[in-house]
């Protein structure tokens, strides 16, 4: 099942270490190629010649190179890797990963993976993994797309009985096939997200916005991956985030236009499709004031700045980027929805109306370079995420057909 697949293992400070032996002669007899790192803990619990032995590799411990000698560094091997292991994986490994530690190879490797290349394996006594911290720290890493393959229970190395142990590790590999193997249309695509309203500030406590729920963004997110794309979900101030959507995908919460600007400029070079079905404010206050405006005047005017049309701004950077905008028109829709496809040089636009906020079901209709308008009546907004992932699996594939060709 995993022939021609790359595992990089990373082995941590635990007592269950020892069954990593039998993990990578797992993952080989599948057809995987695996290397191994190991923390200065773990090297307590295995010997690194036992792991050089079994992968055929030299086994990786160190940032630094000591003996002028070429070694993996912790990017190399994560362009190496298909995919990264951690297994066993120490509270402590957990919590440097949460927090984005550097301090070891193995925590320094993990920064170089995206969320959805990591599977964790966390083993420990059972009141470490009952203890808020690290509970925060696994719930964390599952919100960005981390894989939790969750300890078992039954005896520990500490004598207690309870919740804690490494996962088998048939059942460690079964879920790195879960990751690895995959027929579906979007799998290994990265799409960006963008969804909710955005707040502008006037002072302390005022703000513009406006009623976008973020439904449709939930929905979009569900839809990718369950194809099996790696999703990045840039989400303005919304009532309620879905667990089982922030659990698959990585979450970036923004308030203002120009964060989520930021956030979506931040990630476009890793990004394959960008969907911005987000209700971005048009306009600003010129200035936040501090603390909270009087009420000393009977008429006050506002000034307001133009805020910077996202997608059109990004396009010209994200040449071969599938981008993808939502119109939302009250009058002469489809001209203006046609307009936008063109001026912003979009793939597809989505054109709804101003009574799809904050609902279940609306009427969409799909615009797209050198196609007829695609009419999608009264649908639930799960439904219109299917049909979008259906034409971005379309576009693709015309595109790797039209690269083939030239
Ligand atoms: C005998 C022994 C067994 C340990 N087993 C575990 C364990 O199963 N899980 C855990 O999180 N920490 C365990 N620890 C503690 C870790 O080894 C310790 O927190 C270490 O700093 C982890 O470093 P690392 O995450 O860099 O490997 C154990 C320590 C000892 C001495």
């Amino acid at each position: 099942m995993l022939k021609g697949k790359r595992v990089l293992l990373g082995v941590t400070g635990s007592i269950a270490a020892y069954k990593s032996a039998y993990l990578i002669r797992l993952l080989q007899q599948e057809g995987a190629e695996v290397k191994a790192l190991i923390t200065d803990a773990g090297k307590h619990f295995i010997g690194i010649d036992t792991l050089r032995a079994l992968t055929g590799h030299e086994v990786y411990t160190d940032n630094f190179l000591t003996d002028g000698a070429w070694r993996d560094s912790h990017i190399s091997l994560a362009e190496w890797a298909d995919v990264y292991l951690l297994a066993p994986a120490t509270a402590n490994t957990i919590a440097g990963l949460a927090c984005g530690m550097a301090g070891n190879l193995v925590t320094s490797t993990a920064l170089a993976f995206s969320s959805h290349r990591i599977a964790v394996a966390p083993a420990m006594n059972t009141a470490m993994w009952c203890s808020p911290a690290v509970v925060d720290n696994v719930s964390l890493l599952r919100r960005r797309g981390v894989t939790i393959i969750d300890p078992g229970e039954g005896s520990l190395a500490c004598g207690a009985q309870g919740t804690g142990r490494l996962a088998e590790p048939e059942d460690i590999l079964a879920a790195l096939t879960a990751i690895l193997v995959t027929n579906k249309p979007l799998s290994g695509v990265r799409i960006m997200i963008t969804a909710g309203p955005t707040r502008e500030w006037l002072d302390d406590v005022r703000y513009i916005s406006n009623p976008s729920t973020g439904k449709i963004g939930f929905s979009l997110t569900r839809a990718a991956l369950a194809q099996g794309a790696e999703v990045r979900l840039v989400m303005g101030p919304v009532n309620e985030l879905l667990d089982d959507i922030i659990a698959g995908a990585e979450l970036i919460s923004v308030e203002s236009a120009l964060d989520m600007q930021r956030e979506v400029s931040a990630g476009i070079d890793t990004t394959d499709v960008l969907i911005m079905a987000a209700a971005v404010s048009d306009y600003r206050p010129v200035v936040r004031a501090s603390g909270k405006i009087k009420k000393d005047k009977d008429v006050m005017t506002l000034n307001l700045v133009r805020n910077p049309d996202i997608l059109k701004d990004i396009a010209g950077r994200a040449v071969n980027c599938v981008l993808i905008g939502f119109a939302l028109e009250s009058a002469n829709h489809l001209e203006n929805a046609q307009r936008k496809l063109a001026d912003k040089r979009l793939d597809m636009i989505i054109l709804n109306d101003p009574t799809s906020f904050g609902a279940e079901t609306g009427s969409f209709t799909l615009l797209m370079k050198n196609r007829g308008p695609i009419c999608i009546d009264q649908a639930s907004k799960d439904n219109l995420a299917l049909s979008i992932m259906e034409k971005i699996a379309d576009i693709l594939k015309e595109r790797k057909r039209t690269d083939e060709n030239n």
